[in-house]
């Protein structure tokens, strides 16, 4: 879909809303060809006037888009749903961008053949480095998933999963970013317990991680191969993971992504 053909609406223009907005203007879509809404008049205005788009109300975005982008959170979205839903007419593509919410839970608030696409991206779109997972809803055709694939393509990578999966990848990529901050936060705790300035043991952890980051992405290598390549025998590297794995942080990251993807499950039994 080239920028500009389409004209895509957020509604619930929170965090996760604005960070689709930013970028899909960084990509250099016109701005007369994106809208948005809020819920608080005072949200409105600062879009507006940061963005220079329309911020509409939810009604006229269901009129006059052709891409409805949810981006509320899951609790406000059958209210949501209760206002526009039958209002939308069936030939509008809704992307649900909401935590936990199946394409089913929207299937039974639109009209009968609306097609829903769910996607979970993360902030890290902020940057154009956003992981972000697709996958049809029963009225999706191909034509759909390619649209919101060139909507989010922009923000990151993208990858196209059945439905199935999407409590599993919020788990590990919607919240992922959440765990690598607070693994950041945790070393540079260290590394002031170490005797280090805080903005140095910042600058050591925070360009490690990005190395190590682009290591991951680049060099094709197995974690474990890149691990191994920095644990020498009886080094100072192994005497660290000896601690890791005595205080369960296998065990821990195990126990919480299960923990994450169950509370996604929770939203939608909440939500239904
Ligand atoms: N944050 C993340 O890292 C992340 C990652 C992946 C997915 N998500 C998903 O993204 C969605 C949004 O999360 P968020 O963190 O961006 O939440 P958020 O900052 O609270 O944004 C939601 C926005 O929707 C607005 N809103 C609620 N009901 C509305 C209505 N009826 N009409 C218009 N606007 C309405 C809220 O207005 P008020 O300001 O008045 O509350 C708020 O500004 C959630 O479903 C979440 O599961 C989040």
């Amino acid at each position: 879909m080239a920028p500009g053909v389409h004209t895509v609406a957020v509604i619930g223009t929170g965090k996760i809303g604005e960070l689709v907005l930013s970028g899909l203007l960084r990509a250099g879509w016109p701005a007369d060809k994106l809208m948005a809404t809020a819920r608080r008049p005072a949200r409105a205005e600062e879009l507006s006037q940061r963005y220079g788009i329309r911020v509409v109300d939810n009604l006229t975005a269901v009129a006059e888009a052709d891409v409805l982008a949810i981006a509320v959170k899951p609790q406000d979205a059958a209210a949501l749903l209760d206002d526009i839903g039958p209002k939308v007419p069936g030939d509008k593509l809704v992307i649900s961008l909401c935590a936990g919410l199946p394409t089913s839970f929207f299937g039974r608030r639109l009209p009968e053949g609306t097609p829903v696409v769910r996607v979970m991206t993360n902030t890290p779109a902020l940057v154009d480095e956003a992981m972000t997972a697709i996958s049809a809803g029963p009225h999706a055709t191909v034509a759909h998933l390619a649209l919101a694939e060139e909507m989010f393509k922009p923000l990151g990578a993208t990858l196209r999963v059945p439905e199935s999966q999407q409590d599993a990848v919020t788990a590990l990529s919607g919240s992922g970013p959440a765990y690598f901050y607070l693994l950041v936060e945790a070393m540079i705790d260290a590394g002031i317990l170490l005797g280090l300035p805080r903005q140095v043991a910042h600058d050591l952890i925070v360009q490690t991680a990005i190395g190590s980051a682009v290591m991951l992405r680049d060099s094709g290598e197995h974690p474990v191969t890149l691990r191994e390549a920095v644990t020498s025998p009886a080094g100072t590297t192994i005497s660290a993971i000896r601690e890791l794995e005595n205080h369960g942080v296998r065990a821990a990251l195990l126990a919480a992504l299960e923990a994450a993807r169950d509370r996604a499950r929770e939203l939608a039994d909440q939500n239904k």
